[in-house]
């Protein structure tokens, strides 16, 4: 594996050539975007679409994100374009904003999982923007971690979990977003959130009136999206989410395990050896840590990570579905 290390608002297109002529030889690289880091293939070659599937152990039934370099690209990827994703596109990309919408013959099923819609964006990283330009071919990629595993924020992460399997590591630094894109359908006659994600559904509201969010408890077998399955980002330690003034009791009660409490308040009485992390109130900048926190204590000895529940209210609604996955037991 390659891995080149690029700035993140000016990257030097001579070092990134490498990277976009293994995406266009079939070869798999790991690129930053705003949200997270991508494990990036051609959409267009079968061969490298599988090869995703397998180095995330993801089972052919979850559908990829097309990445494109701007809206005409992404518009030859759908069978066709509605008004309403034009105008979504027109005004949101670059950004974490997936559009669900048909999908065009050059798409291959594979890409899709079989399904007749494409997930497709352009990403609002001058480092992603710059390597699909260069390519010159769309790019499926899904978050690169493992499946079921914590999405990466940084290129170590990224390294730590799939090495083996990239011919090039782009690094350009943390990623700013820190949850995956907000992914919408807009198939149906009214734009359905499939996954909260980075872009607050207020501003996707604010672009086309009316939209539908699904709730995230959806049951196994029956998911509007594939991709959704109850188990996912989940750190190696235990997590556990609760309220506030149960955290400090539930600490004590732990014993025999290496703690930590992650709120967003802090904690004067808790028991000597808990480690505490304090993220911030707003929930973009609480979610724009989550994943490297929860990295980061998984690099440690932690067994049981104890989160203090987010409140209520749709910004927090892509962090609650981001810990109530974390926090699902995995299944036997
Ligand atoms: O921010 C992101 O979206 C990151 C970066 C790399 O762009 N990518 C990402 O991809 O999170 P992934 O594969 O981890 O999650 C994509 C999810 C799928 O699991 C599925 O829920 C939904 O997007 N999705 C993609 N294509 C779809 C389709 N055709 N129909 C319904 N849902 C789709
Ligand atoms: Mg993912």
């Amino acid at each position: 594996m390659i891995r080149i290390h690029v700035s993140p608002t000016d990257p030097d297109l001579l070092a990134l050539e490498p990277a976009a002529e293994a995406l266009r030889l079939g070869g798999l690289v790991g690129f930053p975007t705003e949200t997270v880091y991508g494990l990036g293939a051609s959409a267009l070659d079968v061969g490298a679409v599988r090869r995703i599937f397998e180095a995330k152990g993801r089972p052919a039934t979850n559908p990829l994100i097309v990445h494109v370099a701007d809206v005409d690209q992404a518009r030859s990827l759908a069978a066709s374009w509605s008004p309403v994703a034009e105008r979504l596109a027109r005004a949101l990309w670059p950004g974490p904003l997936t559009l669900v919408v048909p999908r065009g013959a050059v798409v291959p099923r594979e890409v899709t999982a079989g399904l007749d819609a494409v997930g497709v964006r352009v990403p609002a990283h001058p480092v992603a923007l710059a390597l699909l330009r260069l390519a010159g071919v769309p790019v499926a990629a899904p978050s690169a971690n493992r499946y079921t595993r914590l999405s990466p924020t940084t290129a170590d992460h990224v390294a730590l979990g799939l090495a083996g399997w990239l011919d090039v590591l782009v690094d350009a630094g943390p990623c700013a977003v820190g949850l995956e894109s907000t992914v919408l359908d807009v198939t149906g006659a009214v734009p359905r959130v499939l996954r909260p994600g980075g872009l607050p559904i207020a501003r996707i509201r604010e672009v086309v009136g009316a939209v539908d969010v699904l709730s995230g408890d959806c049951v196994e077998g029956q998911l509007p999206s594939p991709g959704l399955a109850r188990r996912h980002y989940a750190p190696r330690a235990r997590l556990v989410t609760l309220r506030a003034e149960e955290l400090e009791a539930a600490a004590v009660a732990a014993c025999g395990e290496r703690v930590a409490v992650v709120s967003r308040r802090s904690f004067s009485g808790l028991p000597a050896g808990v480690r505490c992390v304090q993220l911030p109130a707003g929930a973009a900048d609480f979610g724009a840590l989550l994943y490297e926190t929860l990295h980061r204590l998984d690099a440690t000895d932690v067994t049981l990570v104890l989160v203090e529940a987010p409140p209520e209210g749709e910004d927090w609604l892509a962090v609650v579905d981001r810990l109530s996955r974390a926090a699902a037991p995995s299944r036997a």
